[in-house]
């Protein structure tokens, strides 16, 4: 049954991705959301292309997506859509953008696909099926220590100044191999997914962002669960995916340093 579904969320990935390739060779245009919250043309042109494809096929189903022109009524199946997860980097012609596509039932992700159409990898997974990158198998890393361990993260785009994130990117780069900062939180969540990135965690994430990443992360054997180690339920208010080996190290470092006071002077760690 979810197979039908991810073949779906792979013909419509595809579709948007070529949009992107399209709007990418573009000079960009960008209007604002927000100071630094961006939109393009792309965005709304592979939400449109996806809205299309999703309600042709699934009409009883109802759509989550960034940019608005999903459905407002309730479900029992809810697909959830980034058309554009990273406009900041496309915006900016630095590689690194993906389209987001999940489906859940009653907020559990079904399944899950993560397209950077510039790389051309296809990430994708259906529960209790696995996942692939480019149709072959994948597994989260098999590191064990924080100290050996390369990690990402994402900082908001809203509210900037009020994000306490810059204190956990300090602790956690002095405690690990160092924290990546790509920019799209969907192809990082698929990296902790293939073990390029041993451990990501984030503050304030949309379903769309992360909906198609998680899936992604489990079924590769990881974990994802907020820092109290809850499992994490979509749209809450952080997510710490790992290869599930450096979990309890994690939320063991992400508490120290939330007990520490943000505007004391940054602690030395070594
Ligand atoms: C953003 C990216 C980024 C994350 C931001 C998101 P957008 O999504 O995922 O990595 O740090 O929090 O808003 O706006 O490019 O779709
Ligand atoms: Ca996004
Ligand atoms: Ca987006």
């Amino acid at each position: 049954m979810s197979n039908t579904y991810l073949d779906v969320a792979i013909e419509t990935a595809f579709e948007a991705g070529q949009i992107l390739r399209e709007e990418y060779q573009r000079p960009p245009d960008i209007t604002y959301k927000g100071d630094v919250d961006l939109v393009t043309q792309a965005d709304k042109r592979s939400e449109r292309a996806i809205v299309a494809k999703l309600s042709k096929y699934f009409p009883e189903h109802t759509i989550s997506a960034e940019e608005g022109l999903g459905h407002q009524r309730s479900a029992e199946f809810r697909w959830h859509v980034d058309p554009l997860d990273g406009t900041t980097n496309f915006a900016h012609k630095y590689p690194c953008f993906s389209v987001s596509i999940a489906l859940a039932q009653n907020d559990a992700v079904l399944a899950g696909v993560v397209y950077n159409p510039i790389s051309n990898e296809l990430f994708a997974a259906a529960r209790g099926e696995g996942a692939t990158l480019n149709s072959k198998k994948i597994a989260v890393s098999q590191v064990s220590t924080l100290a050996a361990s390369l990690l990402c993260t994402g900082f908001p785009v809203h509210k900037r100044r009020a994000s306490n994130n810059i204190h956990y990117y300090y602790d956690f780069t002095l405690r690990s191999h160092g924290v990546r900062r790509d920019g799209s939180a969907a192809l990082d969540l698929a990296s902790v997914a293939c073990g390029r990135f041993d451990g990501f965690w984030e503050f304030g994430l949309n379903t769309w962002d992360t909906a198609a990443g998680i899936v992604l992360v489990q079924e590769a054997g990881g974990d994802v669960s907020d820092f109290d180690g809850i499992p994490y339920t979509l749209g809450g208010p952080v997510v710490l995916a790992t290869n599930s080996h450096i979990h309890q190290e994690m939320r063991q470092a992400a508490l120290a340093i939330s007990q520490r006071d943000p505007s004391a002077p940054l602690p030395s760690l070594r």
